[in-house]
This record gives C-alpha cells, structure tokens and sequence, in this order.
C-alpha cells in the first residue's frame, strides 16, 4: 500500500466518559489506556487504527482546541524523516502516548488538517459493529490543495470523486382544450452542491467536502420531500466559516446500520437518525446526536455500498 497509513485519530471531547461508554460499552471497541506525562489517555482499537480521547483542553493538543476531531496521526517509523522527505515544516517534536516519538505538521501546509507523523502505537481491536473507521469528514475550500498535499506529495491514493447537486426543475405549461399542450422549461436551478474527493489513508479515507459554489446562498427551510444536499452544503460552509477548513466529522463502517441505530437509541444514545438514510457512493448513513458528548463532536456510520446500492438493498 503506498502513501500512509493512520496509526489513530484524537478526538477532543467536552464529556471524556461519555465518549468512553459510547465507543467501549455501545460500540464494544477494545480500550488500552497509554501512559502520557504522568496520565492515562484511552484508546480504542477500531480496525487497523485506533482513536484516542483527550479532554478539549488537555496540553498533547495544540490550540485552538475545540471540541470534536482534533488530529489524525499517521504511522512513520522516522516521524522527523517523514516530514523532511516531503518537504513539511514540523511544528511540535516531542513524546506522544507509550513513549512514542511524534513530529506537528504545520497545518497551513496540510489545508487545515492537523496532522501528526508518528511511531506507531500498538493497539489491539476486536470485530464489532462498527469494524473500522470509513472515513474522516473534512471541510475544506480548496479541494485541489488537499489532493496535492495528500496524494501528490504523501502518495496516498485517491478512491474516487464526486459531486452532489439539489436540482429544482420548474415546467409551465399551457394546455388548451383545442390546441393542444405547450411546454417550457427553465434551466434547472442548482440549490446546493458539494465536490467531494475521497482520498485512501490505510484502511480508512479522507472525504474532502467543498461547497459546488460558495456564492450561493442556501435558503433557511427545507421540505421534507427534499434532498440533503443543500443542507449538507450548508453544514460545511458554517464549518469552515466558524473554524476554518480541517477535520470535521468521523464515520465508523458497519455491516448493518439498520440494527445499529436503533441498538444506540436503546442504550439511550440521542440520535440524529434511528433508520439508515442514502448517503454517497451507494452507502446508508446515520448520525448521532453531538449533545451526547458535550457538543463538537460530530459521528455517523455507514453502510458502505453492497451490490447494486442501498436502492436495491432497501427499495429492491
Ligand atoms: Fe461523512
């Protein structure tokens, strides 16, 4: 596999313990609490990576802390050397978690995205419901530098790209009992848009979200009858206006989401969605409620794309 793998990923949390129960009691993932200056930081095993949850303002991570997905720290055996061979500035050159050797990259040179090069950690995972990171959210404007940093410079390869559009058509039509039917149609009007490219980082991606246009201006309501789309849109540029373009939301793979949500629901998780939804690539998504944790901190699952869709999976 070319390009780097991610050896964990920090998460910032305002509720430690929540997160703790969610990922450990919920989600059944292996903990394995690492040694760091004198505390103890949980980890949790999750397919060939892990995640670490620190306390929003915990020293390891640099400000601005906010709550949600501080950095992702990719595996190298020379942290240092990493970054020298690809010609990033290091920030930070410390010792991380279990004595672990790590180097900051300046996140201006990585489009917002704070990324670490690090010896890697050892954590063990299990199988469970949720068997491996899918991928990690990331708002940014500027797709094009992500994919030159990313898979240009680092040689991480890119899965595929896309873009989302809400359409609205508008027909008028003039129908006459004696001459017949006229139609006219208006150029259809794009609502909302992302550009998305997924970028392979070890098992898990990097999913760049970019407004399709970012002069328009989303309207406040959306119907039910809707796509998600231009909301989604909207979530993004809120994202990047309030912090900046970086990491924004996590998402676990799962091999059935409709057992999964509502499972969390049981346990007492708020969720956004109890019933996989269609989202990218083929695949069902459902989020849960950031209020769990303190706010911030934004996950969902996905049921990546079985044969022929989620259409076919739900529908067919
Ligand atoms: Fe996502």
């Amino acid at each position: 596999m070319s390009g780097y793998a991610m050896n964990y990923l920090a998460l910032a949390a305002r509720d430690v313990d929540a997160v703790c129960r969610f990922l450990g009691g919920s989600l059944k993932l292996q903990r394995s609490d690492m040694p760091l200056e004198g505390r103890s930081i949980p980890f949790f095993g999750v397919g060939k990576s892990a995640l670490a949850i620190f306390d929003f303002d915990d020293p390891y991570l640099e400000e601005p802390r906010f709550p949600g997905v501080h950095h992702m720290a990719l595996a190298a055996d020379d942290p240092a050397g990493a970054a020298a061979k690809h010609g990033l500035t290091m920030t930070d050159d410390g010792v991380g978690p279990d004595g672990k050797h790590f180097v900051s990259i300046e996140k201006s040179e990585t489009i917002g995205i704070r990324t670490r090069f690090i010896e890697p950690l050892n954590i063990p995972a299990v199988d469970g419901p949720a068997y491996k990171i899918d991928h990690l959210g990331i708002a940014t404007d500027d797709n094009d530098a992500t994919v030159r940093v990313f898979a240009d410079n680092l040689g991480c390869p890119i899965d595929s790209t896309q873009t989302d559009v809400e359409i609205r058509n508008v027909t008028e039509s003039f129908i006459s009992d004696k001459y017949g039917a006229v139609y006219h149609a208006r150029p259809p009007e794009i609502l909302g848009g992302l550009r998305d490219v997924f970028i392979i980082i070890g098992d898990c991606e990097l999913e760049l979200l970019m407004d399709y246009d970012p002069t328009l201006t989303p309207e406040a309501q959306l119907g039910e009858e809707e796509g998600n789309t231009k909301g989604d849109q909207s979530a993004i540029a809120k994202f990047v206006a309030r912090r900046g373009p970086g990491l924004a939301h996590v998402a676990f793979a799962t091999r059935d989401i409709d057992a999964v949500l509502p499972k969390l629901a049981d346990d007492g998780w708020r969720m956004i969605d109890v019933e996989g939804r269609p989202g990218g690539r083929g695949s069902l998504i459902g989020f849960v409620h950031p209020s769990n944790f303190g706010g911030g901190l934004l996950i969902h699952f996905v049921e990546p794309q079985v044969d022929g869709g989620f259409a076919e999976k739900k529908f067919g």
